[in-house]
């Protein structure tokens, strides 16, 4: 806890009090604190209730945030930071541990930092496999850890593409050996429980088929058409 990244522990079982309303959000989501025994944790909290209805996906779309999350851990990446679903003060929602961070910085301005290369390939494959359909600059943060994270991923899994993302800078170059073990060991395993459970059964087919291609392919995807970006970019 402290000023880190929570644990699903404090997010999943201390008390949920709304701070504000989060600026740049699409959706009612809020900055929230969670109180625990263990001590006090700040998190981002999107109750369902204040979801921005879409053509494309269903209500639900909290649900998605939590899956991204189970599919990042399921790969060993830790991108996502930890999200769970539950109650909150407005109804069934999902909360995501806060990354305190340096909130100017995003994608654009991180990708020419040697030191982060290795993690933002990741955070592209993670979209590639996840689907991403809205990977926006500011969704990648820096945290105060050094480390980045990916956050706002709840327009994935759909079961038809829809790869929207301003991570293309690695078209055609190799997928990194370590990048595709992962993958490989995934779909050996198979896709856990949890994360099954929240996706029907095409987008679950769909999730084995993105990630069976990306482990066969030995590059990143290119973007030839130029059309497979979020608006705004950042
Ligand atoms: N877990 C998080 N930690 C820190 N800041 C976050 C987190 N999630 C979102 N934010 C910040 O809040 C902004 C709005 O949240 P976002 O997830 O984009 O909401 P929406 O789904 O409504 O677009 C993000 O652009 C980012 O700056
Ligand atoms: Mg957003």
């Amino acid at each position: 806890v402290g000023g880190g990244v929570a644990t699903t522990e404090v997010l999943a079982r201390g008390a949920v009090t709304v701070k504000a309303r989060l600026p740049r959000s699409s959706n009612a989501t809020f900055l929230v604190e969670v109180t625990h025994d263990a001590g006090v944790a700040l998190a981002v909290y999107k109750p369902e209730r204040g979801e921005r209805p879409l053509w494309d996906f269903p209500p639900g779309i909290f649900r998605r945030e939590v899956a991204a999350y189970l599919l990042s851990e399921a790969l060993g990446w830790g991108l996502v930071p930890p999200t769970i679903t539950r109650e909150g003060p407005l109804g069934e929602g999902s909360l995501q541990a806060f990354v305190p961070a340096d909130f100017t910085q995003h994608y654009f301005t991180l990708r020419d930092n040697a030191a982060h290369d290795e993690r933002l390939r990741r955070i592209c494959v993670f979209d590639l496999v996840a689907n991403n359909a809205d990977r926006k600059s500011g969704h990648c943060l820096l945290g105060d850890d050094g480390q980045i994270y990916a956050v706002d991923n709840g327009l994935t899994f759909h079961a038809e593409p829809k790869l929207r993302t301003v991570i293309w800078d690695f078209g055609g170059q190799p997928l990194p050996p370590a990048i595709r073990t992962d993958l490989r060991r995934l779909l050996e395993r198979g896709i856990p429980e949890p994360l099954a459970a929240l996706l029907a059964p095409d987008e679950l087919e769909a999730l084995l088929a993105r990630a069976r291609q990306l482990a066969r392919t030995a590059r990143f995807p290119d973007d030839p058409g130029g059309h497979s970006y979020p608006w705004p970019l950042v």
